[in-house]
Order: C-alpha cells, then structure tokens, then sequence
C-alpha cells in the first residue's frame, strides 16, 4: 500500500495557559498533504490555541507536531519555511503600506525583493488589492484586512496554508469570491486548514475537518460521512421576492411569501438548494440554521 504523504500530524497534544487554561486537553488528527481541512468547533474550544501551536505563535504544554515531516521541537526553522499563515487578529503595521508589508514578509524567509516582487503582485493582484498598494493599511475595510493578510502569507509559496477564520468579518460576495480563491489554490497543490464556526463553511469547502469541543476532539474524518451521520437540519432563508412553490419541492418547503423553512436531510446539501434558488434569479438576503446542526453535533458527541 502506498503510504500517505502528511502535511501535518498531531500526537496527544496539550496546552495549559499560565493561569491555569486547559485549552487543549487531547487533540490528535493528521491532515494528507493537498486535503482542505477544517477545524471546526465554537467560541473557546481551542481552535486558535492549535492553529497557534502549528505556527510557533504559542509554545505547547505537551505532545508531538510534525508538518510536512518536521518535527516542531528540533526541525521547527525547516518546518516554517514550508507554511503560510493568516491569524485571527490583524498583526501587521497599520501605518505601512499593503505592497510593503507583503514585501517585507517575503525578507522573513531570506527571498530578495527582486525575487519576491513578481510574487507580491500576483497575490495582491489575485486579491483584489492591487489598486490599494500604495495605500496605508489602516485605511482598508475589514474584508480588505483579511485579503492582506492572505496575500501576505501566501508571498513565499508555502506549501501549506493556515487560515484562522479567514471569513469572520467578510460580507457574503466577497466570501464566496474567497472560496473560490482558496479552491483553486488548493487545486494547484496547496494544502489548506482552516478554521471556522459554520459547518456550512466547511461543508462547502472541505473534504475533512476535525471537530474540536473544549478542548477535545469530538469528531475527525471526511465531511461527507460526518454529514451522513447527521440528522436533518431546517434552514429558514429570506429571499427577494414571493416564493414559487414548486421549486425546491425536496426539501419541504414551509414559506411566508419571502422567507422560507427548508428541511435538508442528510443527503442533501444547503448549497444545492441555493444554487437552484440562484438559477432562478432569486437574491439570497439571509439564510439562518433553525436547528444548528453542529451544535445538534456538539452536544450529542459530548452525551449532553
Ligand atoms: N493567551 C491566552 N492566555 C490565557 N488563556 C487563553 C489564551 N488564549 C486563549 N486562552 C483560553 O484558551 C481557551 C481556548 O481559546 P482559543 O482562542 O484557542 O479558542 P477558539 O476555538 O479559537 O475560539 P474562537 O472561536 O472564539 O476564536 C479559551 O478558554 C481561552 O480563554
Ligand atoms: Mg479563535
């Protein structure tokens, strides 16, 4: 059998903050190179925690980190050169310049700006930031933050991306405009991780994601027998304008002119049920989880 080739395993690892935190208590997972992996989990599961773990932001109580077959503790200036990563927080100057503050990233790994500028400009180009350039980032909206920062960890071609929440704060258009700049980079080799809240994020994006509940790992494997799993979820979406009946009519819909109660079960998915409400030129304005399946996850992997 051909063994896999891994972007990164993690070995019973363990965090506890100084004052006490047990933020990770056991997380064990392995990610294939090329996977476009999620870490799922609510607000204080320990999903920055990890993330910081992987890019050397935050030292780990105990346990086992190899990236691309490095171990952490004694190959960790290899194993850098090897990842790209985008934190929760904005931590770049906010006075210098987007062009430069990507530039000077690509210094941290020893690449010549002569080399690197050819770079700066595809990504700040694929972003949609090159206009900004010369601009002071502090002037950029919040979405405009988050591409920067994207740009920035992309400058010296790792070959694993690291994204913690790379959506929060990014408006529907130009989230989905991210999605499709995160597919295609995975399909030219890429490894991608994320992190996120919505497990529609994942779903649209990801072929595995580990699910992460205080500290733990409740949940690993690929998305689509995690979703199987599941029970059916309603979806209420509001739409522009009065709801035909017969569309959608797998799904049972439930509709009060524009809004609509959809049941998707665990065979089918949210996204086809937008895409065919696109099709029919239907604007989405809003679309909330009546029943949230991963919480539902949550609390029935912890037997709450
Ligand atoms: N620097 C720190 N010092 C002390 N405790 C911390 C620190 N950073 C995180 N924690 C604690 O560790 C736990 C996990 O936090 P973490 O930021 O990893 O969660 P998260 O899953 O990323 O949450 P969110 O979805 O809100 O970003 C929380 O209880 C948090 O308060
Ligand atoms: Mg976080």
């Amino acid at each position: 059998m051909k063994k896999k080739q891994l972007a990164l395993q993690i070995t019973d690892l363990r965090k506890t903050y100084p004052k006490g935190t047990e933020a990770l208590k056991w997380v064990s997972f392995e990610i294939e190179k090329w996977d476009f992996f999620a870490l799922l989990g609510p607000n204080g599961a320990g999903k920055s925690t990890t993330i910081g773990i992987i890019s050397w932001l935050v030292n780990k109580t105990s346990g086992q980190v190899i990236i691309d077959g490095y171990d952490l503790d004694d190959s960790g200036a290899e194993a850098r050169l090897g990842v790209g990563v985008v934190p929760q927080e904005f931590n770049f100057g906010i006075f210098e310049k987007v062009y430069d503050i990507v530039l000077a990233q690509a210094g941290y790994y020893g690449i010549s700006p002569e080399k690197a500028k050819p770079n700066v400009e595809k990504y700040l180009k694929a972003l949609g930031l090159w206009e900004k350039r010369d601009v002071a980032s502090r002037t950029l909206s919040g979405g405009m933050k988050r591409r920067l920062m994207i740009a920035r960890a992309l400058v010296h071609n790792p070959s694993v991306l690291i994204l913690d929440e790379p959506t929060a704060g990014v408006d529907i258009e130009l989230r989905l405009g991210m999605y499709e700049f995160l597919k295609e980079l995975n399909a030219s080799g890429v490894t991608i991780i994320l992190t996120t809240h919505y497990l529609e994020e994942a779903e649209n994006l990801c072929r595995n994601i580990a699910i992460i509940d205080r500290g733990t790992i409740v949940k690993y494997g690929p998305i689509k027998e995690l979703l199987a799993s599941m029970e059916d979820e309603v979806v209420n979406i509001e739409i522009d304008r009065v709801f035909e009946w017969d569309m959608l009519k797998n799904y049972n819909p439930i509709a009060i002119e524009a809004t609509i109660d959809l049941t998707i079960s665990s065979k089918q998915t949210l996204d086809a049920a937008i895409k065919i409400l696109q099709s029919e030129w239907y604007t989405i304005r809003s679309v909330k989880p009546k029943s949230g399946r991963l919480e539902e996850f949550f609390l029935k992997s912890t037997g709450k």
